[in-house]
């Protein structure tokens, strides 16, 4: 059983309404529950916490969906997500440059006030490039996390196909919300609008919208952080690169990264026979997070499909392999 402080903790975050110290409250138990060798009790615990966490994120979107942009403004919902993610860059695998990128918008922003009497400005323009399933979007939710304020996720290229001859008068709408709503703004898809290409749509208004960001970003004086984020860097038109405060490559992750990631995604579990991490980075070289991520979720389902209490390693590198 969970020790008295454990349970006295749980009830006391209840009360207190700490949702997220409650969750990791309850994590501590099924994490204790894992050492004592009661596998079932704290799989099951897992399980439904991450069940009970995922509803409550949703059901929190639902609420906010209508706060930030005026009912009068409604279509925009459809182009943009909007939540207050509970990931922290801490929940991140990163590649030291990119950490300390992130560390450092984060710590200017916090101390945003301090920098502004001194009539500077916090960091807080960023253009992520890197493959897919690299953390791109994750970042922006764990920014919004780190500074406890929503994410806003906006797909460009459903502005322009959605919207065409109107999308400037759109993005616009955008970018008048951030001085009023805080958060971080994700312009996801970005070489949708940034490429220098001709992709066969309407490339005057593609021309058009680029030039209208352009010049938003550049007039925007709010204190929300603007992210954009694309696989396809090679695309993009120069003159973009000179808006951002910082550009950030995300690359995939190396062996020591694999491990981590494999580790991370695996914690609480065990496998039922030793496993060589080094092996396990070779089978999954090449990956992105996300594959990686992905084959751990399955691995954890063949697992619990199968009614045993501990992980094959054969499932994992199955799953890692398919992926290749
Ligand atoms: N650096 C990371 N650390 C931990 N998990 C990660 C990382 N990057 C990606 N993931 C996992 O992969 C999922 C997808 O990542 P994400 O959506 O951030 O990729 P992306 O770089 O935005 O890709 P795309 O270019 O396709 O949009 C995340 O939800 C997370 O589970
Ligand atoms: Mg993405």
């Amino acid at each position: 059983m969970a020790a008295a402080d454990q349970i006295k903790s749980l009830i006391k975050s209840f009360g207190d309404g700490d949702e997220e110290h409650f969750f990791a409250s309850a994590m501590h138990i099924a994490a204790s529950e894992a050492r004592k060798g009661h596998t079932t009790f704290a799989q099951e615990l897992k399980f439904l916490i991450e069940k009970a966490r995922k509803n409550r994120s949703l059901s929190f979107l639902d609420r906010n969906k209508t706060i930030p942009i005026s009912q009068s403004k409604r279509e925009l919902h459809e182009l943009i997500e909007v939540f207050q993610p509970k990931i922290r860059l801490s929940d991140m695998i990163l590649a030291p440059d990119v950490k300390v990128a992130l560390i450092k918008l984060v710590n200017e922003q916090r101390k945003w006030e301090m920098l502004r009497q001194y009539n500077l400005m916090p960091r807080r323009k960023l253009l992520l490039l890197g493959p897919p399933g690299c953390g791109k979007t994750m970042t922006a939710q764990a920014l919004a996390g780190e500074l406890g304020i929503p994410v806003f996720i906006m797909r460009l290229d459903g502005l322009i196909s959605k919207f065409m001859g109107e999308s400037i008068a759109k993005l616009r709408l955008i970018f008048d919300a951030m001085p009023d709503h805080r958060g971080v703004y994700l312009f996801d898809e970005f070489d949708s609008i940034g490429s220098h290409r001709n992709q066969g749509q309407d490339v005057g208004e593609i021309k058009r919208v680029l030039n209208s960001f352009l010049i938003n970003i550049e007039k925007d004086q709010s204190n929300s952080i603007i992210i954009a984020a694309t696989n396809m860097p090679e695309a993009l038109d120069k003159a973009l690169f000179r808006r951002f405060d910082d550009i950030i490559t995300y690359p995939l992750p190396i062996k020591s990264e694999v491990i981590d990631t494999i580790k991370k995604n695996l914690s609480g579990f065990k496998f039922s026979e030793r496993i060589n991490y080094q092996n396990l980075a070779k089978d999954a070289e090449g990956l992105n997070y996300s594959d990686i991520v992905r084959a751990c979720e399955e691995t954890i389902k063949e697992m619990i499909l199968h009614g045993l209490k501990k992980l094959k390693k054969s499932d994992l590198v199955t799953a890692l392999k398919k992926r290749k």
